[in-house]
């Protein structure tokens, strides 16, 4: 069975203190949460005090991105090794902001994830389609392209450390999440892809997060599509009321 997962992704917010503050409200309500895995990500200048608050407790720490490479001369990037040095377990790799703005390819996720695994880190790589793609038919192609390229050349036990994030770009902090159908639609391809290119087992195991516009009302009806396991929260994760609300949402 695959365990859910919510990670809340909490972007360029956040100051030390209020990171602290943050993370202290979400550990005092979901520090023994086992049933579901939950996953928090704040900016690079809060995670070692987070990692200090959420050790001991069932909340694991994600970074918001990583470089490819080890060390060396790469003015204002961070490595594997920095982040596993202050307890991060897992790492957003590709988001649509990072593919929009700041010049993310396939080609980079690609490396970014090969080293993260290599590195004993857990990439959660995000793929997805925006409106105009949608609106010309091209979701599947954009979808398919995102994951055999994001994911090329994993084997089967490093494609089982990977969480997938089905992000459409037209979903991301708009208010206007994908519907259930509409979630489920591309998770069933994203799942096929996945047969196509490993085995059935290697898909059926595979987690694939939604994100976009998730919140407490409306994850219970996400969560109950049968192949999304779980969610990857944006806004909704900056207060610790609604991540908490969304995690408990997820509870059978
Ligand atoms: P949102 O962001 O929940 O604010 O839409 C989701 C994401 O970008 O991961």
């Amino acid at each position: 069975m695959r365990k859910v997962i919510i990670a809340g992704n909490w972007k360029m917010n956040k100051t030390l203190s209020e990171s602290i503050e943050l993370a202290n409200l979400i550990k005092r309500s979901l520090y023994d949460m086992t049933e579901i895995e939950v996953v928090i990500c704040p900016p690079y200048t809060s995670l070692s005090d987070v990692s200090e608050i959420v050790r001991d407790s069932a909340v694991k720490l994600g970074a918001q991105d990583v470089h490819w490479e080890k060390e060396g001369a790469f003015t204002g990037e961070v490595s594997c090794s920095m982040l596993k040095s202050v307890g991060c377990e897992y790492v957003i790799i590709g988001h649509s902001e990072r593919r929009q703005f700041f010049g993310e390819t396939n080609e980079t996720v690609n490396k970014k994830a090969k080293a993260a695994l290599a590195a004993g880190l857990r990439p959660i790589v995000c793929v997805g389609e925006k409106l105009g793609e949608r609106e010309e038919g091209k979701t599947f192609d954009v979808v398919k392209d995102h994951v055999e390229n994001s994911l090329a050349g994993l084997s089967k036990d490093e494609m089982l450390r990977v969480v997938i994030a089905y992000e459409p770009v037209w979903a991301i902090g708009t208010g206007v999440n994908a519907t259930k159908e509409q979630a489920e639609e591309v998770h069933a391809y994203i799942r096929r892809l996945l047969k196509k290119k490993y085995d059935d087992s290697t898909a059926r195991l595979v987690r694939i997060q939604y994100g976009g516009s998730v919140k407490p009302d409306n994850i219970s009806q996400l969560i109950g599509q049968e192949d999304v396991d779980g969610a990857l929260v944006g806004g909704a994760s900056l207060k610790a009321d609604s991540f908490i609300d969304i995690v408990k949402g997820c509870l059978k």
